[in-house]
């Protein structure tokens, strides 16, 4: 199956439109590999086949690859860092902010962002987008439901401002949900906004390689505005920062010049 690899991220790109080629291959391989054999598929062949003839694989085989974990306020010492130094110092240079949620899977960055920013900047923000190449987690992001275990990093007076419960069910508040738009948007290959405040991309550039991530990281200085900060995964690191023209402000956090 090795050497049919390229052969196979071809077809993926031809059927579902991701470009798997800047996403790491030893990873990706291994990810693909194990869900077609646990479906008793053992080549690529029966794998395409299935791609282009079945929905239902073919949803599954793109939400197996992109990987949609997320947290209401993941890592939380670094959300502090946001509300306690970077919104104030936006609020000073700008006064208002225009904020992107770059990869955002099922909602939890964006709508941890738009309680935040409700809490510390009522009224001086834009309205929130959020993105993301997988259409099921947008839905999913949209609907704003949640079980009981996306909830528990959240006080309860959390829960209790921002969501309705209803047993095990925790719904997002309309006016936590109104401050969010999500749009289908692939960060390998489509055009980026412009004069960004605030990026936020965590967790997103794992799989991808030492390219596309440089190519990424350029494209995210072009769509700040001057002063504006990328906010990144825990994880992660820019090591060309400099280069790219980005000053490292906190740990996580790096601002244009
Ligand atoms: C692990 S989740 C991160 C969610 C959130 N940012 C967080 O840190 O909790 C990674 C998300 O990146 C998305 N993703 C992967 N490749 C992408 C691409 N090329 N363009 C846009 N989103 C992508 C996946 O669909 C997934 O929802």
């Amino acid at each position: 199956m090795e050497d049919k690899y390229p052969w196979l991220i071809r077809k993926v790109k031809q059927i579902t439109g991701i470009d798997l080629e800047s996403y790491k291959r030893p990873q990706m391989e291994r990810r693909i590999n194990s869900f077609i054999n646990v479906r008793g598929m053992r080549t690529y062949e029966e794998c395409v086949r299935e791609l282009t003839e079945n929905e239902d694989f073919r949803r599954k085989f793109i939400d197996h690859l992109t990987i949609n974990v997320s947290e209401f306020f993941r890592n939380p010492s670094q959300w502090k860092v946001l509300a306690d130094e970077v919104v104030p110092l936006l609020l000073k240079e700008r006064g208002r902010i225009k904020a992107w949620s770059a990869g955002c899977s099922t909602g939890e960055e964006p709508y941890t962002l738009a309680m935040l920013l409700m809490e510390i900047a009522p009224g001086r923000f834009d309205n929130i987008m959020a993105t993301d190449i997988d259409k099921q987690v947008l839905a999913k992001a949209q609907a704003g439901v949640y079980g009981s275990r996306s909830v528990s990093g959240l006080t309860p007076a959390q829960i209790k401002k921002y969501f309705n419960q209803q047993n095990e069910t925790y719904t997002i508040k309309d006016e936590v949900k109104r401050n969010v738009t999500y749009k289908q948007h692939d960060l390998l290959k489509d055009p980026f906004p412009g004069s960004c405040d605030l990026i936020l991309c965590r967790n997103v550039v794992i799989y991808f390689t030492e390219e596309a991530k440089t190519v990424l990281y350029e494209r995210f200085y072009q769509s700040l505005r001057r002063g504006g900060v990328l906010f990144i995964g825990s994880t992660e690191q820019i090591f060309q920062a400099r280069e790219i023209g980005l000053q490292s402000l906190a740990t996580f956090f790096y601002q244009k010049l």
